[in-house]
């Protein structure tokens, strides 16, 4: 005899809570013994309160190798399914480490690549939180397949929606290669590792031994490789980083991004006139850009980027009259503000997020240049440094740059020139265009004359102050429209919020192509 209505509801009530219950007890205790949170009660802690709607809850694997038969827990070892953010969509998939080490099978691979086609649908952030030993290594074949299916997903989305990976656990093989390909990665300290071979493999293989936190931490990545965008002191401290990431961009390539409301309580202008004081009157001595760009800034309020990589070069989310802007900034605290290798890749990846989501880039200059380093030449400065003009030049969102202090030689052609595209170019009276500073210039130009003179010291003080006078401020460039306006600094906010408002609605045509050939 069939079974009753009552029944089949009880029966769909069972499966339910057998599939919300922990497949392996012990494995949950492991987890959190390790300080971490399980799938589910992350994406509760990443979800606006009872948003969450979970998707295929129910699947189950199809293989049959090493006894898997046997173990068929519901879920297949990856939550995924759709809620929202701040009141908006997004979709999420959280790996489940406590079931076969959160690592990807067929089913297992199903389920990411459905809710990412969902995504990619319409037009919604998808957020993975990735905890997995990568390809699951009793389905062989068909897991490296799914593997390949989920990056190809990854590719197909980037510049579409935004995709964001936060990482808490040990993330080896495919775990690592598909977040590698979204938009930011944030890493919880002590919990999270990356690497796309582990201690064992690398001890089995190389004889080498290397701790997991050396080898792939998240203090490593974000301070040394740059693979990683934020290091979270804690699992909410990731989610809480990825919420204000998400309320700065749209929810796909074809909206744009949110907009606040403007608070209508006047502004203290003492916060302006502070920024008439923080050029020091010695050239050489630093000053902390952050403080430029929290005073134009709506709130002071900064959101960066690789905080703790290539501390020369800022880059970051915030707001100018509720309106989300890229921040893109030398920091003449670190290395005098130079640009180097890591500095050029930071900020060119950025640039091109924004770029891809519609926000604008607001670029702050005081650069001495490119470092001189025969490390630096090694390493590809050439090719890796050019992506940064690549960046700026092919971006078409607005682009307003102010030239704060040096704008030296290389330095001032690529960071945010008008001559690589940028709308509106102003500089502050302190700022020095040129193609070197005096001392570099006065030894290249009159090396002889120094030699011969009587007294080369003060012959040397004379003809860099000439050359200072002549060529180091901002009033050549002014000359020839290169800088749009030479402004007080205290005007910095109300110019650049000026221009935004004027370049709003800026749209840029450009020849047909596949697709351009960016330095890689
Ligand atoms: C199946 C796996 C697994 C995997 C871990 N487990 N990784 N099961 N396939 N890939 C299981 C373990 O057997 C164990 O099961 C449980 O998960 C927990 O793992 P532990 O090793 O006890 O945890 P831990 O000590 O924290 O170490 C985590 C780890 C390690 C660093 C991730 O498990 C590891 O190195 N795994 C292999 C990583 C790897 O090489 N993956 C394949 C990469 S190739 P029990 O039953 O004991 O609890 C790849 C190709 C991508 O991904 C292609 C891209 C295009």
């Amino acid at each position: 005899m069939s079974l009753t209505t009552a029944e089949q509801l009880a029966e769909l009530q069972r499966r339910r809570e057998q599939a919300r219950a922990p497949y392996d007890p012990r494995a949950v205790q492991r987890q959190r013994d390790k300080g971490k949170l399980t799938a589910r009660e992350r994406i509760e802690a990443l979800l606006d309160p009872d948003s969450f709607v979970e998707l295929d809850a129910l699947a189950r694997h199809r293989c049959h190798n090493f006894g898997m038969e046997r173990e068929r827990p519901y879920g297949d070892g990856v939550v995924t399914g759709y809620g929202t953010v701040d009141g908006r969509p997004v979709c999420v998939f959280a790996q489940d480490f406590t079931v076969f080490g959160g690592s990807l099978g067929e089913v297992y691979g199903e389920k990411i690549i459905k809710v990412m086609d969902l995504a990619l649908r319409t037009g919604t952030p998808i957020i993975g939180i990735n905890d997995s030993g990568g390809a699951r290594i009793q389905e062989g074949v068909v897991s490296l397949a799914y593997y390949a299916e989920l990056v190809r997903r990854h590719v197909e989305a980037s510049g579409v929606i935004p995709q964001i990976s936060i990482m808490v656990g040990p993330c080896a093989g495919g775990a690592v290669y598909a977040p590698a390909i979204t938009d930011l990665v944030v890493m919880v300290d002590r919990i999270a590792h990356m690497f796309v071979t582990g201690p064992e493999v690398l001890r089995a293989v190389t004889g080498r031994d290397v701790d997991r936190e050396e080898l792939g931490g998240a203090a490593s990545h974000n301070t040394v490789s740059g693979n990683a965008h934020y290091l979270a002191a804690d699992e909410k401290d990731a989610f809480d980083y990825v919420r204000t990431v998400l309320a700065h961009l749209p929810s796909n390539n074809m909206s744009d991004p949110p907009v606040l409301p403007v608070a209508q309580t006047a502004r203290d202008p003492e916060l302006d006139r502070a920024l008439d004081e923080i050029v020091p009157d010695d050239r050489n001595r630093p000053y902390d850009m952050t403080t430029v760009i929290e005073t134009v800034l709506d709130d002071g309020a900064l959101l960066e980027v690789q905080p703790l990589f290539a501390g020369n070069m800022i880059c970051g989310f915030g707001r100018i009259e509720g309106h989300s802007v890229g921040v893109v900034a030398n920091q003449p605290l670190r290395l005098a503000g130079a640009l180097d290798i890591d500095a050029a890749e930071k900020a060119a990846r950025f640039i091109r997020l924004c770029d891809a989501f519609h926000l604008p880039v607001v670029t702050f200059v005081d650069v001495p240049g490119f470092l001189p380093s025969p490390e630096q030449e090694r390493g590809g400065i050439i090719r890796r440094g050019a992506k940064l003009i690549y960046a700026y030049a092919e971006a078409t969102v607005p682009m307003v740059t102010v030239v704060t202090r040096k704008a030296y030689g290389g330095g001032y052609g690529v960071m945010g020139s008008k001559h690589l595209g940028t709308d509106v170019t102003l500089a502050w009276p302190t700022a020095e265009i040129a193609v070197m500073g005096g001392d570099g210039a006065i030894s290249v130009l009159y090396r002889r004359a120094l030699q011969d003179a009587a007294d080369p010291a003060a012959e040397r003080a004379r003809l860099r102050e000439e050359y200072e006078r002549t060529l180091c401020n901002p009033y050549l460039a002014a000359e020839r429209g290169y800088v749009d306006e030479v402004i007080l600094p205290s005007e910095t906010r109300s110019r650049v919020a000026g221009a935004l408002r004027a370049l709003r609605d800026k749209r840029v045509t450009r020849a047909p192509r596949k697709h351009g050939n960016i330095p890689l």
